[in-house]
């Protein structure tokens, strides 16, 4: 196996794709709430959703708690079918791809690392259980490889038959990373992976993203809450607003010239002066909205300052310049 780029000597036989992952208009309804006249109220968590991913990039999704981004994730890793749209790993249709095989090219780093590792089972056990699942090596292969990933991760060898309640939380996160790793996936989609981490350990797990990144040359798509983090590692930021897409680009572009009025309020949550303390709620305003009675025409409109008549009233259409996409009338021709 190759370490550096990601591949198995047999994956070499094969030309990768450069585009990893693709939504094309993907939307996720959940049947919720009491039955009225027998009928379930349509939670839209996810709507007409379009982004994709190349080898290499990292791709963050940032918005307010409920926007739809761990349903997304979801979706991305074959853990839950789309109501409507596609997902396209390595340009086919994941629907159409079986469990297994997704499972090993598509590896999740979930937020929390206490509920995520087997408390029963030794680092060893719960590094190398992709590889076992699959029937990769030898048992001796495989603790050759856990211990090659730990090294990797920063865990030290002694740890190897240690329990995940020895450890501290960051310990626990980059356990959870080296099991995403072991089968040189193709894409890390990680879901909030420090938020559940202290503050001072949040740098660590950060900066080992970072490190890997550039070492592994990895993929990945990153839902967090910290714009500060997303700054450093995106390539691609798409920012959600209850199940919707309102702007998406390059990351760069985004944080030099944010054009939703959604956008540059989240961004100025930036400078406040307590990291990690979530979005600007005083900035925001008004409640985030019942996403079972979404507000009329723009959802944003109730709390942007810059809403119009016609925002109450219609929706806007995505637009496109530059390679920046936004939803908002002020951009709509
Ligand atoms: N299994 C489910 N059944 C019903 N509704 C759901 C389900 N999962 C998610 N939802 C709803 O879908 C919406 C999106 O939820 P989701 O968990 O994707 O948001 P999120 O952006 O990940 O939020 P957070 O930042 O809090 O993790 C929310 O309104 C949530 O209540
Ligand atoms: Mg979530």
């Amino acid at each position: 196996m190759n370490l550096r780029n990601g591949t198995t000597d047999s994956d070499n036989m094969t030309p990768q794709s450069q585009r990893v992952l693709e939504c094309q208009n993907v939307s996720r309804d959940f049947k919720v709430g009491k039955k009225l006249f027998n009928k379930a109220l349509d939670l839209k968590a996810v709507q007409n959703v379009s982004m994709n991913v190349n080898r290499g990039e990292v791709l963050a999704v940032v918005g307010e708690s409920g926007c739809g981004k761990t349903t997304l994730t979801k979706m991305m890793l074959g853990l839950l079918p789309v109501t409507s749209g596609e997902i396209l790993f390595e340009e086919e249709p994941i629907s159409g791809i079986d469990i297994r095989s997704i499972a090993k090219k598509v590896q999740p780093v979930f937020q929390d690392p206490y509920s995520s590792l087997n408390p029963r089972k030794t680092l060893e056990a719960i590094i190398s259980l992709p590889m076992k699942v699959h029937g990769i090596g030898t048992a001796e292969e495989r603790r050759g490889r856990v211990l090659e990933i730990m090294r990797l991760v920063e865990l030290p060898p002694r740890f190897l038959h240690s329990y995940p309640n020895q450890l501290s939380g960051g310990q626990r996160q980059r356990v959870a990373i080296a099991r995403a790793l072991i089968i040189n996936p193709s894409i890390l989609i990680c879901d909030e992976p420090t938020s559940a981490l202290d503050v001072s350990v949040q740098a660590h797990i950060l900066n080992l993203l970072i490190d890997l990144r550039q070492e592994l040359n990895l993929t990945y798509v990153l839902v967090s809450h910290d714009l500060a983090v997303v700054e450093l590692l995106a390539d691609k930021v798409a920012v959600m607003y209850l199940g919707r897409l309102i702007e998406y680009g390059p990351g760069q572009q985004i944080f030099n010239s944010p054009r939703h009025p959604y956008t540059k309020l989240l961004l100025e949550s930036v400078l406040t002066p307590e990291p990690g303390k979530g979005l600007p709620e005083i900035a925001l305003g008004k409640e985030f909205p019942n996403p079972l009675n979404p507000p009329s025409g723009c959802a944003f409109h109730p709390r942007c300052t810059e809403a119009t008549e016609q925002c109450k009233i219609t929706r806007p259409v995505l637009t496109v310049e530059n390679g920046q996409s936004v939803e908002c009338h002020l951009f709509s021709d």
